[in-house]
């Protein structure tokens, strides 16, 4: 019999990767504790038309990438391709708004898009992002960007912001027929953007099909369609970023691939991939049945993170190897380390000193403290450092602080 596989796109993450995952979203995690933001724990399932009515139903996500399911019940559903739907669907489900002035929420979990597998790329993906309920300043705007900056920052990550504006159902509609009018009648685009022309103008624009991006160099830019109001939003969040010394790069062919979307939009990219997006969008919560609300927000996406972040083991492994029979005095041993914050792996693995040396090494410790019963007669510890193969005598744990 065949041994039981995972499915395609859906990975196992162990070891060293989940250690860099976890780094991740603590550190996603403490800004969003000193920046005010509280938790949203989210079902991973929801109805199909939660997406069909927020992420849009011409979008590659709903149209092509969503796992979509009949329960016994007979009701459709979709694993949730997304965050942002949900939360919102939450925050009117059970009248949030109306128990604070605004919210701020963030989430993370599994999400899933049926993808063609590939770095970076998976069918099961994990998110950690939040939004912002309530409030219509480019402040905001500013500040969930300079959370993402400062998260990057931490995480030692050289990355581009991209930014751009969309603009609203004021100005869109007009920038929608112009660049309608300047596709009709391109000849050469891709088969999805033969497609997108008519039903999605806009998606064109971001087509990665080098054929598609040279015919659109010169179509009509949405940065010149937009209202006054967006105009100026738009250029109140460039001043505040110009201020508090953040760079970024203006892209007017940045336009998401989600239709929510209003005003401002914004990517964090490193080597062609998008570790991070979001923007604001200031209809969603009223067209999903809520009060009319502006908001903002973003998700960044683990796994991508991931690809750029160092190792994580910043803690020396001591490994504790004891012979013959001074196992007590070991365990007591590991249990002060362990007190002291060190971390210890205690060797019971091993029929003699040579082997359990061999295992420690492959362990990758930094140090391993031998118990003998020769050195316990004479109250001693033997400590080796790994690297240079040194060996010293010592007789107080509390000086292993500083090796
Ligand atoms: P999104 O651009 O679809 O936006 O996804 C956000 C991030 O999730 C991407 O930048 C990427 O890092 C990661 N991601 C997306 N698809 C995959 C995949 N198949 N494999 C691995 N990582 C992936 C949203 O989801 C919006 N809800 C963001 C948002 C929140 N906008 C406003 N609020």
């Amino acid at each position: 019999m065949e041994n039981i596989k995972a499915i395609r796109g859906f990975d196992d993450i162990f070891f060293e990767e989940a250690k860099k995952f976890r780094y991740i979203t603590d550190t996603f995690r403490k800004l969003f504790e000193v920046y005010n933001f509280e938790e949203i724990i989210l079902p991973i399932v929801e109805y199909k038309e939660l997406f069909d009515r927020s992420v849009g139903e011409i979008t590659d996500i709903v149209q092509k990438e969503m796992f979509v399911f009949e329960d016994k019940s007979k009701r459709v559903l979709a694993l949730r391709p997304e965050g942002t739907a949900g939360v919102v669907r939450s925050v009117v489900e059970h009248g949030l708004l109306y128990k604070k002035p605004f919210l701020k929420l963030f989430y993370e979990g599994p999400m899933f898009r049926y993808e063609r597998p590939q770095s970076g790329r998976k069918r099961q993906f994990h998110q950690i992002g939040c939004e912002v309920l309530g409030l219509d300043n480019p402040t905001t705007d500013f500040e969930i960007i300079n959370l993402c900056f400062d998260a990057f920052k931490k995480l030692n990550i050289d990355i581009t912001l991209e930014i751009n504006s969309i603009g609203c159902p004021v100005c869109r509609p007009k920038y929608r027929e112009a660049l309608t009018n300047y596709l009709k009648d391109i000849e050469g685009l891709c088969k999805d953007c033969e497609e997108r022309r008519f039903k999605n103008p806009l998606r064109v624009l971001d087509c990665k099909v080098e054929t598609c991006k040279d015919l659109t160099k010169e179509a009509p830019m949405m940065l010149d369609y937009l209202c006054e109001e967006c105009s100026n939003h738009y250029k109140s969040l460039k001043t505040y970023l110009d201020s508090f010394g953040i760079p970024y790069k203006e892209n007017p062919c940045l336009v998401r691939g989600l239709d929510y979307y209003t005003k401002t939009v914004f990517e964090f990219v490193k080597d062609n991939l998008t570790l991070l997006a979001g923007g604001r969008y200031d209809n969603l919560v009223e067209s999903l049945g809520g009060p009319k609300t502006p908001a903002v927000g973003f998700a960044a996406g683990i796994e991508r993170i991931m690809l750029f972040l160092k190792s994580q083991y910043k803690e020396d492994l001591y490994a504790v190897v004891y012979i013959e029979n001074t196992v007590l005095e070991a365990l007591k041993v590991v249990n002060i380390l362990r007190e002291k914050g060190k971390r210890v792996e205690l060797i019971s693995k091993g029929s003699n000193l040579k082997k359990k040396l061999e295992i420690a090494d492959k362990l990758g410790a930094s140090y391993t403290l031998i118990i003998g019963p020769e050195e316990l007669q004479k109250g001693v510890y033997i400590l080796k450092n790994m690297s240079t193969k040194e060996q010293k005598e010592i007789r107080d744990l509390g000086s292993l602080v500083n090796v």
